[in-house]
């Protein structure tokens, strides 16, 4: 065991018991970041500020909501709307910072993609990032049920049936998931231990590990330079501050980080107080009928693009969950379809540029037409609209950037 010498100090305590200083220096004031990096690679310490609000706001409703088919309706719509003291203020923020929440990791998976941060290296970091989006999406689609409303239970009722699509164990599993042969009390008790207990804490594992992902291939940047991390942190802690390529984690890059978070912070308060409205479903402000089906029932938006290929494919339900499936999994596979060794800017890339804003677009536009009804041109339009993305990414992506491979060894 070490030497225990009297501390001059609880820092020295610490270090003596537990290295604090080492700990810091590796996690912290000697974990470098490229200094040439914008507000967009602020987006990840913003999603981290986004959960712990989401984490908090969450125990605040928790205080009073009934996990019970008869009693969680109210317990949300009068109990915690009306009658508590700032409860409105905790759900508007719970609802909105989830909201919110996907649009952030779109940017920040979509700015990854841009500059090519999942590749050469990198790819566990992407891997990781992709079960966090998994893990986010399961957390949202259970916590939308808990307020008990027509949206809830339909989409509960319509999300659970397509596992009984999956041949031989399909139908069994669909009742195992509800716990009963349609979605019920069971249902609801399951998922909301899912949404407050197992979720969550498979959240904050998972944004450990994303986070030690990042330590050793270190973080890219603008220009998707190779930078030689020891000698530019050399030059740094010789006091070379401006010809350093790097910067400490802590302070400056986290407190750079923080700045951009408070500009967030204030649009999502506004957000919060003003034009809350976007972030909660009418229909879900009717208490959930299992036999009054909705006229028309679809997902929240950040969910509408996958849902949209799943209804795109009119003249096939099989062939609509098949590429449903594919399109939930695909984007974890994008390190191996991108077949370049390029990392740079999409636009010092010039097909993958095209590329890349061509699945944007497609994206927007399922997004678009998974909320209108499916019916007439709208359906084939969805239909060209998926059919568009599962090609942009199992083949359009492989060819263009074999192509480009070849011609960066030449
Ligand atoms: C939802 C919770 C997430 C949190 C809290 C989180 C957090 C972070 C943080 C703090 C960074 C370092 C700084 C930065 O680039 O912003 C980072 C980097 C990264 N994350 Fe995430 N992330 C999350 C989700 C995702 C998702 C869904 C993906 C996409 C699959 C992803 C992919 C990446 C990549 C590729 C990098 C490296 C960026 C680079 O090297 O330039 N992350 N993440």
């Amino acid at each position: 065991m070490a030497q225990i010498q009297k501390a001059n100090g609880v820092i020295d305590w610490l270090d003596q018991r537990i290295a604090i200083r080492t700990l810091t220096k590796v996690l912290m004031t000697e974990y470098w970041i490229p200094k040439n990096i914008n507000f967009l690679w602020a987006m990840g310490i913003v999603l981290v500020v986004l959960f712990t609000i989401l984490v908090v706001s969450g125990l605040f409703l928790l205080m009073y909501y009934k996990p019970d088919t008869k009693l969680a309706f109210d317990s949300v719509n009068y109990t915690i709307m009306q009658e508590v003291k700032y409860g409105w203020l905790w759900r508007h923020l719970h609802a909105v910072s989830a909201s919110v929440c996907f649009l952030i990791i779109y940017i920040h998976m979509f700015v990854g993609i841009y500059y090519g941060s999942y590749k050469r290296g990198r790819e566990m970091i992407w891997i990781t990032g992709m079960l966090l989006f998994i893990l986010f999406s399961s957390e949202a689609f259970s916590g939308y049920m808990l307020p008990w409303g027509q949206m809830s239970y339909w989409a509960a009722a319509v999300i659970t049936n397509l596992f009984g699509a999956i041949p031989v164990i399909g139908p069994d599993l669909v009742i195992w998931i509800r716990g009963n042969f349609i979605v019920s009390d069971a249902t609801l008790t399951r998922f909301f231990m899912l949404h407050v207990v197992l979720l969550p804490v498979a959240i904050m594992a998972v944004i450990v590990i994303h986070f030690y992902t990042l330590r050793i291939p270190h973080v890219n940047n603008m220009y998707g330079e190779e930078i030689d991390f020891e000698k530019e942190a050399e030059k740094f802690k010789a006091g070379n501050k401006k010809e350093s390529k790097v910067i400490p984690f802590w302070p400056m890059f986290l407190s750079k980080d923080f700045f951009v978070a408070s500009f967030f912070l204030a649009f999502l308060f506004y957000l919060t107080c003003y034009h809350y409205s976007f972030a909660l479903d009418p229909i879900n402000f009717d208490p959930a009928d299992h036999l009054k089906t909705p006229p028309h029932i679809y997902p929240e938006w950040y969910f509408l693009w996958s849902y949209e290929v799943l209804r795109g494919f009119f003249f096939s339900a099989d062939l609509g969950l098949i590429a449903f499936g594919i399109a939930n999994v695909i984007f974890l596979f994008l390190p191996w379809l991108d077949r370049s060794n390029v990392v740079a800017p999409a636009h010092k890339r010039p097909a993958f540029m095209v590329w890349f804003w061509l699945l944007v677009a497609d994206m927007i536009i399922l997004t678009i037409w998974g909320k209108l009804p499916p019916t007439g041109a709208n359906a084939y339009i969805g239909f060209v609209a998926s059919i568009s993305f599962l090609a942009l990414l199992l083949i359009v992506l492989p060819i263009i950037t074999k192509i480009e491979d070849k011609i960066a060894k030449e």
